[in-house]
């Protein structure tokens, strides 16, 4: 029997029952039909698309056409997943109508279940808005890579109560805004567990140690498609760039050799 679609009521259950989830970040539909193989129910389609797909050093370039398009891949493999669209750089931030236009873009024509917008206390306003026209909204604070012009890099946020408490009052502005739940991004452990034990909705870590009620991370990321890439918040489960190489090195030398294509792979007239 096929399972039901995940809704939104997901989140309130799993941080009422204190059941640990995870969210993987990825593009298209294969990667989709092989999450939801594995039992993941929330999907994120990262603004990551720029970094891990597009080939860019950062996210500020990707499109909400392309967004919209990814998304789209991903529901058409998924279509009972939780599926996060998420907004990209200035796409929610110039002002409450262009944000709600394009979080309805989601909706409408990527088929998503929902959008991220990072952002905290500044961005209240704009969620509210987004939520009362019945937009479910996952919050992102921390770093938020989309401000790292801003930050001075990829800073790990949370350090020394003053920055402590500002995490926090971001979590709990956008949990009175009414997100149904919250990324930490690069946040020391202890201040995310400040905030998972103030928000009353989950908070979804990465790099922000243990004390989060769920974890997410990039598909490529996880996968170590990109063997370059090791930050230490990372842990790889598998080596699948070094096998793609091995596999392709393979494929050369058998044709080189002359043992590809073989018997079994050719054609014949009788
Ligand atoms: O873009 C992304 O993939 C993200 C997650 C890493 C949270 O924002």
């Amino acid at each position: 029997m096929a399972s039901a679609p995940v809704s939104i009521t997901y989140f309130a259950e799993a941080k009422k029952k204190r059941e640990r989830f995870v969210v993987l970040s990825l593009y298209e539909a294969w990667s989709a039909r092989l999450a939801e193989a594995a039992g993941v129910r929330v999907l994120l389609v990262g603004d990551s698309l720029a970094t891990s797909v597009q080939g860019h050093e950062t996210t500020l370039s990707v499109t909400m056409d392309q967004m919209i398009y990814h998304t789209q891949c991903v529901r058409r493999a998924v279509p009972r997943a939780f599926v996060i669209g998420d907004m990209p750089f200035l796409s929610h931030t110039v002002s409450e109508s262009d944000a709600i236009r394009n979080a309805g873009r989601f909706l409408s024509e990527g088929g998503a279940s929902a959008v991220k917008v990072e952002g905290g206390a500044e961005i209240a306003d704009v969620v509210a808005g987004m939520v009362r026209r019945g937009i479910p909204v996952l919050g992102h604070i921390g770093m938020t890579p989309q401000h790292h012009l801003r930050f001075g890099g990829y800073k790990v946020q949370g350090r020394g109560a003053p920055d402590a408490k500002r995490i926090v009052a971001d979590a709990k502005a956008l949990e009175k805004a009414g997100v149904f739940a919250i990324v930490l991004e690069l946040v020391t452990e202890e201040t995310a567990a400040q905030v998972t034990a103030a928000a009353g909705v989950p908070t979804i870590g990465i790099g922000a140690g243990r004390k989060v009620d769920a974890q997410v991370l990039v598909f490529h990321d996880l996968l170590g498609l990109n063997p370059h890439f090791s930050p230490r918040f990372l842990k790889r489960y598998a080596e699948v760039g070094d096998e793609a190489v091995a596999a392709i090195r393979k494929f050369a030398a058998d044709v080189s050799g002359g043992s590809f294509p073989g018997e079994a792979n050719v054609f014949h007239n009788q």
